[in-house]
């Protein structure tokens, strides 16, 4: 089928420069998940009309395979619809989502499709104990007749439950024909979608309707309030899910996916952690609390502690990180490495049991295995204009400290002295250092404070 996003809207309620269809929900645009869930459908032509925010929405989704229509004035959700029918085949129906209702399943829209066929009328319809501001779906002998919009609406049909979700899908050349004949002679002065459902009864095409699995997925957006709503009830249905697959969130409700998140057998995952991107949590890991995790794979049975940043990095089996540390993009550790209390990994390999346990910077490093890395100890990787490697071979012990000044190459075994400034590469099995030697001066007494 075609599919139409309508994305016009200004959004005055959101108090925001940016087009409302581009707010974030769990980290994407509003857009981007009816996109995302729209695709899963194998559409044909999708094209998004947009009009508020100049060429925001266009630019932001630039090259992702569709088509944009402006709609400039916005006059109507039927007249918005008018403005994509240039892109539209009509050897096949069209389906029209709006860009700010973003958690509509792909199950609800494949049931609507399936209902309406290719020579069908279908409209999701959803009963609300609350139906105020909603076009009201009027039914004759139980056959849906047309839809009345609440300005429009006499009382007796305000008291009606079942109401329009505004998914709908047509085919399309009747739609194109239904629109033409559309009029803006109604309380809102706008050509409204809703009235093709009347043109289609009176041309014999038949009207099915189809209903969502759950209410939030026809909710849309309209203020900020309402983003957080749906915010928290879309990372609740994360939640749950990840629950069900027997993962422990210590608190559901303090805990947020801003992406895709897979989780093995007893995953253990305290409050307030966010996890972005695409992250893999195997068996038996834990993460504390506070943690922000992105783009990365915590390997089996490894406990990430309170208050870590792993960003672009793979935590190997049985590894411990943290508190307080921070795993930058290309940071790989092996089996059992220890990474403690602000310890900064960046670009770094840290083979098997190696151990950096306080403060320490780690950076285009490629550090073999039983390496212990005292605190203070930095790799001086960067000139100022140039960015150069440090390798430290197995079973080396790095004393506090020390500033390993890169390219430098530790060799197997060595030692190096604490408060060591290494600049030239250690043999192995040595001990290395660099160090003032040590004084004291007998008979030395302080200083006393002149009389003026
Ligand atoms: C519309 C439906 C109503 C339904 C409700 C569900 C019509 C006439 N009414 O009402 O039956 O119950 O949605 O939420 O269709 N838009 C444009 N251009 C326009 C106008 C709207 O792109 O000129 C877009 C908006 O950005 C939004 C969507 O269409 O994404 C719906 O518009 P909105 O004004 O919210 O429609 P409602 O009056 O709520
Ligand atoms: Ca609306």
């Amino acid at each position: 089928m075609n599919v139409v996003i309508l994305a016009a809207g200004m959004g005055k309620r959101m108090q925001s420069t940016l087009p409302k269809v581009l707010h974030p929900l769990a980290g994407k645009p509003l857009l981007a998940h009816v996109l995302d869930t729209a695709k899963t459908l194998a559409p044909g032509p999708l094209c998004i009309v947009y009009g508020h925010g100049g060429d925001a929405v266009p630019s932001r989704f630039a090259g992702d395979m569709l088509s944009f229509a402006r709609q400039e004035p916005q006059l109507g959700t039927g007249h918005a619809v008018a403005q994509a029918l240039p892109h539209l085949d009509d050897n096949m129906p069209t389906l029209v989502l709006y860009g700010d209702v973003p958690l509509t399943s792909a199950a609800t829209l494949q049931r609507l499709l399936n209902a309406a066929g290719s020579d069908k009328l279908g409209v999701l319809t959803v009963m609300l104990d609350d139906p105020t501001g909603y076009g009201r779906i009027v039914r004759d002998q139980g056959k849906i007749a047309r839809i009345v919009e609440q300005k429009d609406a006499s009382e007796a049909e305000r008291a009606i439950r079942e109401v329009n979700t505004g998914i709908i899908v047509a085919p399309t050349a009747k739609l194109r024909k239904w629109l033409a004949a559309l009029s803006n002679h109604n309380a809102q002065g706008e050509y409204y979608l809703t009235d093709i459902i009347a043109s289609a009864v009176a041309d014999g095409v038949e009207v099915v309707s189809a209903q969502p699995d759950d209410a939030v997925e026809i909710m849309g957006v309209n203020s900020k309030v309402q983003l957080a709503e749906l915010e928290r009830a879309y990372q609740r249905s994360i939640a749950d899910t990840l629950l069900e697959q027997g993962v422990t969130l210590l608190d559901p409700s303090r805990f947020d996916v801003r992406g895709t998140l897979t989780c093995g057998r007893d995953v253990s995952i305290d409050v307030n952690c966010i996890f972005e991107g695409k992250v893999d949590i195997e068996d038996g890991a834990t993460i504390g609390a506070n943690c922000i995790i992105k783009d990365a794979r915590i390997g089996k049975g490894a406990q990430i502690k309170p208050f870590s940043h792993v960003d672009g990095a793979i935590v190997g089996a049985s590894a411990q990180v943290g508190p307080y540390a921070r795993l930058r993009p290309g940071a790989e550790l092996g089996e059992e490495v220890h990474i403690g209390n602000f310890v900064e990994v960046k670009k770094s390999r840290i083979a098997a049991r190696s151990k950096a346990n306080h403060l320490a910077y780690i950076g285009d490093a490629t550090i073999g295995s039983g390496v212990n890395v005292g605190a203070g100890v930095i790799t001086c990787n960067y000139d100022g204009v140039n960015k150069f490697e440090t390798i430290i071979e197995d079973d080396v012990f790095v004393g506090s400290d020390s500033q390993l000044v890169a390219p430098v190459r530790i060799g197997k075994g060595a030692t190096i002295g604490a408060g060591t400034t290494l600049t030239k590469d250690a043999p192995a099995d040595q001990l290395t250092l660099s160090r003032a030697k040590q004084l004291s001066l007998p008979g030395w007494t302080r200083p006393v404070k002149i009389k003026k």
